[in-house]
């Protein structure tokens, strides 16, 4: 098949190299030249593990990924076009339309055949409606619209494209739900028997859960247009919720004498529960659970129902950062202005560079409030931080574990990346200047960092 894939960003190129590497031709479109500049030469213009290789692969060996700015050459040339431009939250909070909708009307404009349209960004409920008939005002060409939303994570997306644990499509069209069905029954064919041998940084721990014996069809979902786009944001604003939840049981295990660790594995422990996304810390952030729980807000609103449950999952969320940020000042009874405090991590979660509503970077900003030096340290992201932070100018950046622990007289996981969870800490003990640690992400040994003379601090242990 022909494939039109409209934006080429987290969405958009992991796709389209996807679907490339499975033997069809892709053409990636953006509006932005250094984007399609960048991918051309077979580089993502973002950090994604096992990405550029494919991207690589694809643009330059096989030539079946045509990235292009132009969609007069993409759109005649495709029957399928997925849409997979930003909805980012518009002023009161819902998901801005925006761009899916210039990119329906664009392609609307240039297609000369029957086409088949398929809505990958997350949107609200009813949009539907809206780019039909965009679309009916463009060209009398007949088309036909899908909605085949996207659970792809960060850190993950290449293997989660390749096999998605489950795939929802929104169709009441058979003979176009078939052809939607088909082509990601292909990529799964391809990546049942390649994918293991052609990518080496693909995520181990969505591979190692991911349950290989489970047929395609078994993990596809059909539902109706409406359904498939509610439960897009559905997901999302569940899995804030669970964060939340599991953030406010950690407050109160930290006046009670619990461990919220071992609460959430003792309610995780009954199936109907789970034990995913229930990891207390320093709470959710990323371009997607922050606006997709703002958008569910205010989609619910505007057809009449205040969803007051997740305005509280937003708030205890806000706090969260703050309650850290309290619980650093504490360990030095609030004389924080001769202190230096080391936060390792600012990406919002590991394995990206994305600091967008990363709360790392939010918990920096707040440190920076009260500590005299914020040193800082991301395997990745310590560029994007700089830019976002430049306004801030007590904040050291390091290039190593060791260079940001020099001297500190606090330590804080921020964001747990592998490379932090596994580290020696006793090899840092003698650089520090008073060895402190909080474990905002719960992921270190309390016992064995004590016994090396740390103090030690989590969140809810
Ligand atoms: C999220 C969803 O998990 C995907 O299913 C969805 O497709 C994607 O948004 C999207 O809409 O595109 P992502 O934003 O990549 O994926 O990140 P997550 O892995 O979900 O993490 C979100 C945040 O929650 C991170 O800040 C992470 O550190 C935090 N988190 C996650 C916790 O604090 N505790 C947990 O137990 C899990």
């Amino acid at each position: 098949m022909n494939i039109s894939i409209i934006g080429t960003g987290y969405l958009g190129l992991t796709t389209g190299a996807v679907l490339a590497a499975s033997g069809h031709t892709v053409y990636c479109v953006d509006i932005n030249p250094e984007v399609i500049e960048k991918v051309k030469a077979g580089i993502p213009h973002f950090y994604e593990p096992g990405l550029e290789e494919l991207v690589k692969e694809q643009v330059l060996n096989t030539k079946r990924l045509i990235p292009t700015l132009d969609y007069t050459e993409a759109i005649p040339n495709s029957d399928i076009s997925f849409i997979c431009v930003d909805t980012p939250s518009d002023e009161d909070g819902n998901l801005s339309t925006r761009a899916a909708e210039a990119a329906s009307k664009t392609i609307a404009k240039n297609m000369n055949d029957e086409h088949i349209i398929v809505m990958k960004s997350t949107v609200p409920v009813g949009t539907e409606i809206k780019i039909k008939n965009l679309i009916k005002e463009t060209t009398s060409t007949n088309f036909y619209y899908a909605s085949n939303p996207e659970f792809l994570s960060e850190g993950a997306s290449v293997i989660m494209t390749f096999l998605p644990d489950h795939l929802v499509i929104g169709s009441d069209n058979d003979e176009i739900f078939n052809k939607i069905y088909s082509l990601f029954e292909q990529v799964d064919e391809y990546a049942r028997e390649n994918v293991d041998l052609s990518l080496n940084t693909i995520n181990e721990t969505y591979r190692s859960k991911f349950d290989f014996k489970k047929p395609f069809k078994e993990r596809v979902v059909r539902t109706s247009i409406p359904s498939a786009e509610l439960i897009k944001v559905t997901a999302n604003s569940f899995l804030a919720m669970k964060i939340s939840f599991a953030n406010a049981i950690a407050r109160v295990a930290d006046k009670t004498g619990a461990n919220v660790n071992e609460v959430m594995t003792g309610i995780g422990a009954d199936p109907r529960i789970g034990r995913d996304f229930l990891y207390a810390g320093l709470g959710w952030g990323g371009g997607c659970f922050p606006k997709d729980v703002k958008g569910l807000i205010k989609n619910a609103k505007d057809v009449g129902f205040d969803f007051n449950l997740l305005k509280e999952v937003e708030n205890i969320n806000e706090e969260q950062v703050e309650y850290v940020s309290e619980k650093a000042q504490k360990i030095f009874n609030k004389e924080t202005k001769n202190k230096t405090v080391s936060v390792l991590g600012l990406s919002f979660k590991p394995g990206t560079n994305d600091i967008r509503v990363s709360p790392s970077i939010r918990l920096v900003r707040e440190l920076s409030n009260y500590f005299h030096t914020v040193k800082v340290f991301d395997p990745k992201a310590n560029n994007e931080a700089k830019e976002e932070l430049n306004e801030l100018d007590n904040i050291v950046y390091a290039q190593s574990v060791k260079e940001v622990s020099e001297k500190s007289d606090l330590i804080i996981l921020a964001t747990d990346w592998p490379e932090f969870i596994t580290l020696d800490l006793s090899t840092i003990k003698n650089l520090v200047n008073s060895p402190n640690i909080l474990d905002a992400r719960n992921r270190w040994n309390q016992n064995k960092i004590e016994s090396l003379g740390f103090n030690y601090s989590g969140i809810g242990v």
